[in-house]
């Protein structure tokens, strides 16, 4: 048996998503910027792609879709492009949370280092934001506020309208990363304060490689690609262009199957929940137990190693995933379990599990048997 049950690192595509694309692998080549037919119809593909993004979202003109290579550059470029244009107005700081991705989180260490400052507010023990404490970091320099709107290892959602409120109130630009809340939750820009938002597609079974950066018409921005006019100068690069049609695509399904897609998702995770409690299996969960992304659930396993229990579980052919990441042989323990302050012990046995489409009760109940025999027999050595 082979169990997937890490969604919210990467998802399969959808089929009707490669359908769609096939036609401009191959057939429908031609480079968007070219005025011969070759050109203007994939552009016309283009065009119709990011008014699907755009509507998707709720945004008032498609141009404020920005095409990009995925969320780790729509980061970065929301990041750095406000910050490097906040510069000549004499602004120079920026506020996040501890707990965002690191496609922020290396961004804000790079800003720090070209003079710019930043301050990190704290969470709670839930992985929740406090207003208070974006509040209380406020300067009359602070350009740009940027909270997640999601997390992607606990799912902790965040008060984003709150937060966005206190932004426009102050004039302040304010940035959300949606990449793991896109197709899952109402987000809708025209009716949330928001400015700059990115998206990914490989998340909501769409191809890898590819997202975008919402930017509200007001923001200016500072381009961080140059060479070419392609999106209205604020990315240049040939558009990837199966890519942008395979994404809308993506986006396209996920807003008309959404409610159907909720609804299995809290199955599964109710049925963990049940499960784990029925089998007797001690956890407990980090994040917060309601207001979290459907998908994502954070458990600790006291007493057990999470590397130890990831590699067991990979022997039995179920994929999970664990807090920490290893680079080049060394393993970084996640700063977001970290951020809780719940203790040492918590953060080194904490797995996420993050369900998809494909999954099923049946499923659930495998890994929770072969979790139960797993932390059993490591228990015992
Ligand atoms: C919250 C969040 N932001 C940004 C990213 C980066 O997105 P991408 O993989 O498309 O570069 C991810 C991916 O895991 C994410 O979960």
């Amino acid at each position: 048996m082979s169990i997937y049950l890490d969604h919210a690192a990467t998802t399969p595509i959808d089929p009707r998503v490669k359908e769609a694309m096939d036609p401009y692998l191959v057939d429908a080549f031609g480079n968007p910027s070219s005025i011969h037919t070759y050109g203007r119809d994939v552009r016309a593909a283009i065009d119709v792609a990011r008014e699907t993004i755009a509507r998707s979202i709720h945004a008032a003109d498609p141009s404020e879709i920005v095409f990009t290579s995925g969320g780790t550059e729509a980061d970065n470029m929301a990041l750095r492009g406000v910050m490097v244009e906040a510069r000549s107005s004499g602004k120079k700081h920026l506020i996040t949370s501890q707990i965002e991705h690191h496609a922020i989180l290396d961004t804000c260490e790079y800003l720090e280092k070209l003079g710019f400052e930043v301050t990190y507010v704290p969470v709670d023990s839930f992985g929740r934001v406090y207003l208070q404490d974006i509040q209380n970091a406020i300067r009359p320099d602070t350009a740009l506020i940027s909270i997640m709107f999601g997390n992607n290892e606990i799912g902790t959602l965040q008060p984003i309208r709150e937060i966005g409120e206190f932004a426009r109130e102050r004039e302040i630009l304010f940035h959300v990363d949606a990449v793991q809340s896109l197709g899952l939750e109402e987000i809708n820009v025209g009716d949330l304060p928001i400015d700059l938002m990115s998206i990914s597609a490989h998340k909501i079974y769409g191809p890898k490689g590819i997202g975008a950066l919402y930017v509200h018409k007001k923001v200016k921005m500072m381009p961080q690609m140059f060479g070419g006019y392609q999106e209205r100068k604020r990315r240049a690069g040939t558009e990837n262009v199966p890519g942008i049609i395979g994404f809308a695509k993506a986006v396209e399904l996920r807003m008309q199957e959404r409610e159907r897609y909720r609804e299995h998702l809290k199955q599964l995770r109710d049925e963990l929940f049940r499960d784990l409690k029925v089998k007797q299996i001690d956890f407990v969960q980090n994040g917060h137990a309601e207001q979290s992304l459907l998908h994502i659930v954070n458990l600790s396993f006291p007493g057990i190693d999470s590397e130890t229990l990831l590699m067991n579980l990979d022997i039995a052919g179920i994929a999970v995933s664990s807090g920490s990441a290893c680079t080049s042989g060394t393993i970084h323990k996640s700063h977001v379990i970290e951020a809780l302050q719940v203790g040492e012990e918590r953060a080194d046995s904490a797995i996420r599990f993050s369900f998809g489409q494909s999954n099923t009760i049946k499923e659930i109940s495998y890994v929770v048997n072969i979790l139960r025999d797993t932390i059993q027999r490591l228990s015992r050595t």
